[in-house]
């Protein structure tokens, strides 16, 4: 019987309490969450704006989690720098945000983090095609960036599946993320396409349940997708 895979929780603080901060990510953390996703926008490359590289320092120097930080800004070589030193783990640049997009991979690397490409909805997979074999992670968005709780894309399913066959075929390492609208709804379709790391931001931090719970019921539909008898 083939391995199943190991699928990874990357809660995204965007929608978190943001006066309860530090308490909500001890929650996320003790409920077994693997990293710990940062939504960076600029006001540019999307239209909202919020957490810069003091965040980051603040977030990391209270968990353990790695943190996932997803630069949605213009220019993100400006600012790839302060984001690794402020504690980022993963830093993910937009390839539609990069001229060079191959330099920008590796300036996150010099500076010492893992590199992540993400794709927007309308982004084919040839934008990143030819540096996937650089790359430690690469994100399919399922919602266009700049808000939470937005309604899944369905042609990110499509698209997880090819970019596994592609990651696949070629023996690459790249972690496959998704990120956006992700719920017990969709754990299913987009586990079963490939993803291994899922994000999820109101699906985790909501006023209906405790993260505790919210990330239980993600977990239990990750292992019914991938077919545990649960
Ligand atoms: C969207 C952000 C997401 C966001 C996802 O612009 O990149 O990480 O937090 O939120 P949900 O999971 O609520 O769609
Ligand atoms: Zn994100």
């Amino acid at each position: 019987m083939p391995k199943r895979p190991t699928i990874k929780l990357a809660p995204s603080i965007l929608s978190a309490d943001y006066i309860r901060l530090g308490e909500q990510i001890a929650e996320a953390a003790a409920a077994g969450a693997d990293y710990l996703h940062v939504d960076v926008m600029d006001g540019h490359f999307v239209p909202n704006i919020n957490f810069g590289p003091l965040l980051v320092e603040a977030v990391h120097s209270c968990t353990p989690l790695p943190l996932d930080v997803h630069l949605m800004v213009e220019g993100p070589e400006r600012l790839i720098p302060w984001f690794v030193k402020a504690g980022a783990a993963i830093v993910t640049v937009h390839a539609e945000a990069c001229r060079h997009l191959h330099r920008v991979v590796y300036q996150v690397k010099e500076c010492g983090a893992r590199a992540g490409v993400a794709l927007n909805p309308a982004t084919p997979l040839a934008a990143v095609e030819e540096v996937l074999a650089d790359l430690d992670l690469v994100l399919v968005m399922s919602v266009n960036p700049g808000f939470p709780a937005q309604k899944f894309i369905p042609g990110a399913v499509g698209k997880l599946a090819r970019l596994r066959q592609q990651l696949d075929e070629g023996g690459l390492a790249a972690e496959l993320e998704v990120d956006g609208g992700i719920s017990t709804e969709t754990v299913p379709a987009v586990v079963r396409a490939g993803a291994r790391v899922l994000v999820a931001g109101s699906a985790v931090f909501n006023r209906r349940e405790s993260v505790a719970q919210a990330i239980g019921r993600l977990r239990h539909s990750v292992r019914a997708a991938l077919g545990s008898g649960e």
